[in-house]
């Protein structure tokens, strides 16, 4: 490759990440209690649920019916990939920009000229889009409604509340309006037939990645799932379990999910993945049939009559049992999570108050916390939340990557403490267990196209969409003492990543710290709106310097040191 490709090359993989950043979905401020959204969140919501077909009203994504309009489908094949790489991105882009404009002019006109401008600038026949914006329309006025306070009044009074479903607007706008009781799911359910489907593409891509890294497929990964999240999505994070394993649901005569079927290795074309799944005491709570489908799941592989590296379940189980004289029993158990009654790993609790010397603590307590095994043994007898640390710690030892699912924009990942204590706290624990760092990934099923990144990936992503972004935390801002907290609350995230993954850079800490503290003019708006949460975010950036995750010039650790002295003064009325 020449030099000039070679700078192409660059400059165009820069234009691609910007654009990822551009085009992210990031919610600006908090939701106001019984407050109707605007018009400039409108758009971008609107947008985000037009990039899907809507199979259930007759509607196809925007993104593919302009595409198809401007003659755009099949890209020009071309000689030169950077070339069209970079016709790729513009078309994208072309794309884009037209959606947006055509939103703006159905919020502001209404649809029947939206759907004109629509066909004189995309050749998208007017049957083709107004499906589409049939249920925008609905959406639409939903969103620009709000019952919460009377609902929340109603309910305090004892009144009847409607009742709608749990979801994520993009995934199910029919959770609109807000302010009904939420119901949420049947677990026999789930996997729903459109979670299966999806989760194909991505346990293939996860299995794919790190294939190309590592040259091999995982013999055993991690999975972390949660409850709000597969009622959701229906059980995405189900269904990749299954998919890793290799099974396909089985529904009974009244069409609950109550057995799984191997789906053959020639069909599967690789071998089946290890999993052991560490699951919230929410989901646990809330799907308790299908934490015996999966607990079934695992031990209808491990005894297919297979070899063993096609079958990582099986060799593991069946190594097991021979090198440590263990029962067949307890080398079959995968599902892991709290003891009956309680939630919840404590990792975050420990890193947010600094309780801690040695970061194998965190996993130590990951461990302690979840190492309540749930299933069926071999003969039927329920397996409910019995104490199996050396299960656990055995399963652990294996593993060679983490993963978790993402599925909404709204909450990501360093947005709450909980991925870090769920994610990170399993990382850590394995890192001890194998002996190495596994490699750690999370998908973002989120978008059109869902996309497996590593966790180093998705922080920086994170840090770039939101914790830096000036339109995230100016949005933050307006909420004046709860944005400051919020801010904060990010770093805090954040710096979780480092002491359970090691997974943020430098730059991160760098750009926070002159951002938020060595801009005098931000520093002084922190300090009047949350002077507590101006502290704790700098107090937190020292840590992260004195833990060895933030290697900064002495020069900036002074200025950090100082500006918390008169913060601490500040707080305590000294100034
Ligand atoms: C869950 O839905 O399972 C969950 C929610 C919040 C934190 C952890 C788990
Ligand atoms: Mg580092």
């Amino acid at each position: 490759m020449t030099a000039s490709d070679e700078r192409d090359r660059r400059v165009l993989d820069l234009y691609e990440q910007l654009l990822e950043i551009e085009q992210r979905l990031i919610p600006t401020g908090l939701h106001v209690f019984g407050r109707p959204s605007q018009t400039g969140e409108r758009v971008d919501m609107l947008k985000m649920i037009a990039s899907f077909d809507r199979a259930d009203v007759g509607a196809r994504a925007f993104p593919d019916l302009i595409a198809e309009g401007l003659g755009l489908t099949h890209s020009q094949v071309s000689n030169n990939p950077h070339a069209q790489k970079e016709t790729e991105l513009r078309d994208r882009q072309t794309v884009d920009a037209i959606i947006s404009e055509a939103l703006n002019n159905f919020l502001v006109n209404g649809p029947e000229p939206a759907i004109d401008w629509l066909e004189q600038t995309a050749n998208v026949g007017a049957e083709q889009s107004r499906p589409m914006f049939k249920l925008l329309e609905n959406v639409s006025s939903h969103l620009g409604t709000n019952n919460e306070i009377d609902s929340l009044l109603r309910a305090l009074r004892g009144d009847y509340i409607e009742p709608g479903p749990g979801a994520d607007i993009v995934q199910n706008p029919a959770i609109l309006p807000t302010g009904r009781n939420t119901h949420a799911i049947n677990p026999y359910a789930v996997p729903s037939a459109i979670a299966f489907v999806r989760a194909e593409s991505v346990a293939t891509s996860l299995l794919e990645r790190y294939r190309a890294e590592h040259g091999r497929y995982p013999r055993s990964m991690a999975l972390v799932l949660w409850g709000l999240d597969n009622i959701k999505t229906q059980g995405e994070g189900v269904a990749q379990a299954l998919w890793l394993l290799g099974v396909r649901p089985v529904r009974d005569a009244l069409n609950r999910v109550t057995n799984v079927a191997p789906i053959p290795l020639a069909e599967l074309q690789r071998p089946r993945i290890d999993v052991v799944m560490t699951v919230s005491g929410i989901f646990r709570d809330l799907f308790s049939p299908t934490v015996q489908l999966l607990d079934k799941a695992v031990r209808v592989v491990a005894q297919l009559d297979e070899p063993p590296e096609m079958n990582y379940v099986r060799r593991h189980v069946m190594e097991q049992v021979e090198n440590e004289n263990c029962e067949l029993d307890e080398a079959m158990i995968r599902v892991f999570s709290n003891a009956p009654g309680n939630y919840g790993t404590n990792v975050n609790f420990m890193v947010m108050d600094s309780q801690w010397e040695r970061e194998d603590t965190l996993g130590d307590l990951f461990v302690t916390r979840k190492c309540f095994a749930y299933g069926r043994d071999s003969s039927g007898r329920a397996i409910e939340g019995i104490e199996a640390r050396r299960a656990l710690d055995r399963a652990l030892g294996r593993v060679e990557a983490t993963y978790q699912n993402i599925d909404t924009f709204e909450i990501g990942i360093t947005d709450v403490d909980h991925y870090f204590e769920y994610l990170g706290g399993v990382s850590k624990a394995v890192e001890k267990q194998a002996g190495s760092r596994p490699a750690i990934y999370l998908s973002d099923t989120l978008s059109r196209d869902a996309q497996i990144r590593s966790l180093e990936e998705t922080v920086r992503l994170e840090t770039r969409a939101k914790t830096l972004n000036p339109k995230w935390y100016e949005g933050m801002l307006q909420h004046g003492f709860r944005g400051v907290a919020e801010i904060e609350g990010h770093v805090t995230n954040t710096f979780g990543w480092s002491a359970t993954a090691d997974a943020v850079d430098d730059w991160i800490y760098t750009e926070v710290a002159r951002t938020f503290v060595l801009d005098e003019e931000m520093l002084e708006r922190l300090r009047n709106l949350n002077p507590h949460s101006a502290h704790a975010l700098v107090r937190r950036l020292l840590e992260a310097h004195g833990r060895g995750y933030w290697d900064v010039e002495a020069s900036v650790l002074d200025q950090l040191r100082d500006i918390i002295g008169s913060l601490e003064d500040q707080l305590e009325g000294v100034a």
